[in-house]
């Protein structure tokens, strides 16, 4: 039987990789794509909603699932698109965990998350300790399978540059040759999106966990 995937994020750095790709894989029969606007992206198999993330009548009835059905979930935004950390705390965090905790029940099986590497709910970082929570919190929802990547700094073409993460990406490559540093040289969100997939199929535990160097080893396998 071949699977149906949702997708929150897909119009993101990593977001639109992953559809990119759930689209030529034929392990795949439908995705549904829930964005906040219009992406322009067609495809035969895609199935894209624009909801109100704020509004649960908006988007629970589109997600429905069963055995082989993941929820792929890259939603995310910064501080400063924000504006506050209450409002980047509603999207990286209560957005997806609602939509999470709907698919739970609605019988989607598989989960994929992208999180972060640091992620801790003890941290007392803000931005850490939310993918901390948001972790802790969907690990406790009936998933048969859960799986979260912690990627280091993304790299990838966005529409709209964000001037830090560029200043961070060419420190962090510049360090790539350092012992001990290696694992935290920025990954392409083409690998993040294949590893995704790939930890999507993985037998193994029912809650598996890779941290940065491990989703480099899964999306470049
Ligand atoms: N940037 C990094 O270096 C880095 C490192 C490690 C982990 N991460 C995490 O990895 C994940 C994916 O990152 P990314 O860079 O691919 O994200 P991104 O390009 O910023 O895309 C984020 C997605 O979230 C959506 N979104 C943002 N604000 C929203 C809102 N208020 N309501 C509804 N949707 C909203 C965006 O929709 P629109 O297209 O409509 O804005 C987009 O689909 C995020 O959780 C991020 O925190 C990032």
């Amino acid at each position: 039987m071949r699977a149906r995937a949702i997708v929150i994020g897909g119009t993101g750095l990593v977001g639109s990789q992953l559809l990119d790709q759930l689209q030529e894989d034929t392990r795949f029969e439908k995705v549904v794509s829930l964005v906040r606007r219009k992406s322009g992206r067609e495809h035969p198999k895609l199935d894209e909603h624009v909801i109100d993330f704020r509004s649960k009548d908006s988007w629970s009835p589109l997600i429905e699932g069963s055995q082989g059905d993941v929820l792929f979930s890259t939603l995310g935004t910064t501080l400063r698109l924000a504006g506050s950390q209450a409002a980047q705390y509603e999207v990286d965090y209560t957005f997806q965990y609602r939509i999470a905790e709907q698919a739970a029940a609605a019988g989607v099986k598989r989960y994929v998350l992208v999180s972060s590497s640091g992620a801790n709910w003890n941290s007392s970082l803000f931005y850490t300790r939310m993918k901390g929570e948001l972790e802790r919190d969907v690990e406790k929802l009936p998933f048969s399978r859960i799986r979260i990547l912690r990627p280091g700094l993304l790299a990838g073409e966005r529409a709209k540059r964000r001037p830090l993460e560029g200043v961070g990406q060419v420190v962090v490559s510049a360090l790539k040759f350092l012992p001990g540093v290696r694992q935290y040289r920025p990954v392409p969100a083409k690998t993040v999106a294949r590893a995704m997939i790939r930890a999507w199929s993985e037998d193994g535990a029912d809650l598996e966990i890779y941290g940065p160097e491990q989703v480099f080893e899964l999306g470049e396998r």
